[in-house]
């Protein structure tokens, strides 16, 4: 391994395939689509890009139920054409990092419908979560875990010969079977599948619920439902975060260190703290981790700075670099977060979205919040329109939702299309060049969004896109940013402020009133202009020190 490998301080892409680019003008974003905006992921200059499932799959969770793993969804394009995306990235100096859905498949998968036509007893449901029912019927599910998505996480069966059969988990839904990893074909399956997409040249993973591929085998029910705010000791939760989920992945840390080029993993794990997320990424384990500390951080300065304490502390600990996340395909985008109170985001709560965000504080938040991430020590995931400053998409009418959310939480939980619908390239009116042919997209767009786009902000120096660029282009070539150690400067209570050497300095002002900028030899970068040399309100700068 080399001594400062990419991955320690990458800023990567997020593509949300769905609603990145079509290229077929069937009103989905497709691989080709990607193909053909290689050049602006260049320009913007990412080191990488993560792309959400690309598999063969019914699309009952946008893809994260898949049906076969060596294959690509005919929405999306062919192997082939993956195939090619990848050698073109890696030509403009790209990597290419798909998702991995290893805590379930679909229901489609060749695995599932095998269990399902064997029958209780058969050997093909022990690669499943299959249980009897309990109750003289056993028409009771066997315990009272509940899905991700709403409802609980069991649906019974019908036998082959048409009676009541047994019941099967999912942690999500129902079209999404959980995988049992206490079973060697689980596991030699998926490090096939890694080495499939390594001989192919990905340069790494995500990974897709990492905290959930082991379930406490006594299946015990859980001591309190979804949102009670109780607390599992640290590891004891029946089905999430459990200590022995770590021997998975270091078999999957031998099979990418097999491989030439510094191949990564990344892990989508949602955990209670800091020091539970460090040992994902302790040595021997994974490279990275999502931090969603971050992501759900309230917009306050003390928060703030305790989750990046936290964060460098507990990951510097195992020797592992920090990652820094604000938005992503599965929350509420952050101009609409920071534009309301609580400004913050939890998992399985729901969507709080009381009353109108304010997207302009909103907006000026986001501007702030991008020069806090880039400056941290650490790698970075942009999500998908983020750059474009795009809110999340609040008024979807309810016959166009998809989010599996939706209809599983009674309409309860709006789900998370608001977050994932297309994104617009150019024009005044949708499909705002997403598609062409003006095809309608698979999520409709608002008609507000031209002058959010690509075209639109486009050398305008106030845009969220510029400023992003310009960013970027700063991190690149400046010997303080990326991979590191920071320290704080004291400036009062309510500005965040700290150097990184050489000669670098972050000052973010969330306080109500503009304060002094430390001395400085010249002002890099801002998030909004600067007031009388002060820096206002909800605005970061980058100094030379
Ligand atoms: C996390 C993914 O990001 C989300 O979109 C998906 O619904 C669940 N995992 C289930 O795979």
């Amino acid at each position: 391994m080399s001594e400062n490998p990419w991955w320690r301080d990458a800023v990567i892409y997020q593509v949300y395939l769905r609603s990145f680019a079509d290229g077929n003008g069937d009103g989905m974003g497709d691989i080709a689509g990607i193909r053909s905006r290689l050049g602006y992921l260049r320009d913007l200059g990412v080191d990488a890009i993560w792309i959400n499932p690309w598999y063969r799959s019914p699309q009952a969770d946008a893809g994260y139920d898949v049906a076969d793993y060596r294959e690509i969804d005919p929405l999306f394009g062919t192997l082939e054409g993956a195939e090619r995306l990848i050698e073109e990235a890696h030509g403009h100096g790209i990597k290419v990092i798909p998702d991995l859905v290893p805590n379930h498949t679909s229901d489609q998968h060749a695995w599932f419908r095998e269990a399902l036509a064997g029958g209780p007893g058969g050997v093909a449901r022990e690669r499943y979560v299959f249980r009897p029912g309990r109750g003289p019927d056993g028409d009771e599910p066997p315990n009272n875990w509940e899905s991700v998505f709403g409802g609980r996480a069991w649906t019974r069966t019908t036998n082959p010969d048409g009676t009541p059969g047994e019941w099967y988990l999912h942690l999500f839904a129902p079209e999404q079977p959980d995988l049992n990893w206490a079973h060697p074909e689980v596991r030699a399956e998926f490090e096939s599948i890694l080495r499939f997409w390594f001989d192919r040249g990905v340069d790494g993973f995500r990974i897709d619920v990492a905290h959930g591929l082991i379930k406490d085998e006594e299946l015990p029910d859980l001591v309190a439902p979804r949102g009670s705010g109780y607390r599992y000791p640290a590891g004891t939760h029946p089905h999430w975060d459990r200590d022995e989920v770590l021997e998975v992945y270091a078999g999957w840390r031998k099979v990418a260190d097999s491989y030439p080029g510094e191949r990564k993993f990344v892990a989508e794990a949602w955990t209670d703290s800091a020091d539970r997320l460090a040992r994902y990424v302790r040595a021997g384990a994974l490279h990275t981790a999502f931090n969603f500390e971050f992501l759900q951080s309230p917009w306050r300065a003390a928060e703030l700075r305790s989750v990046i304490d936290a964060t460098l502390g507990n990951l510097g600990a195992v020797g592992a670099p920090a990652t820094w996340v604000l938005s992503n395909h599965d929350v509420t985008r952050h101009p609409s977060r920071y534009g309301r109170p609580p400004t913050t985001w939890r998992p399985n709560e729901g969507y709080q979205r009381t009353g109108t965000p304010d997207l302009v504080l909103g907006t000026r938040r986001a501007r702030a919040a991008a020069l806090l991430m880039l400056a941290l020590p650490g790698g970075a995931y942009v999500y998908q329109g983020e750059e474009l400053g795009l809110p999340e998409v609040e008024d979807l009418p309810d016959s166009v939702l998809q989010d599996p959310t939706f209809v599983r939480s009674g309409g309860a939980d709006r789900g998370r299309d608001g977050a994932r619908v297309p994104i617009p390239w150019s024009g005044d009116a949708p499909p705002y060049g997403f598609s062409p042919d003006g095809a309608s997209p698979w999520l409709p767009q608002p008609p507000t969004w031209a002058s959010l786009s690509v075209a639109a902000e486009t050398g305008d120096p106030d845009s969220m896109l510029e400023l992003y660029r310009s960013a970027l282009r700063l991190r690149r070539s400046h010997p303080a940013l990326g991979d590191g150690t920071l320290t704080w400067s004291d400036a009062g209570p309510d500005v965040l402020s700290f150097t990184r050497d050489p000669g670098f300095a972050c000052v973010l002002n969330l306080s109500d009133s503009p304060v002094e900028l430390p001395p400085h030899q010249e002002t890099l970068l801002t998030s909004a202009p600067l007031s009388g040399g002060r820096l206002p309100p909800d605005t970061a700068a980058w100094l030379r020190v």
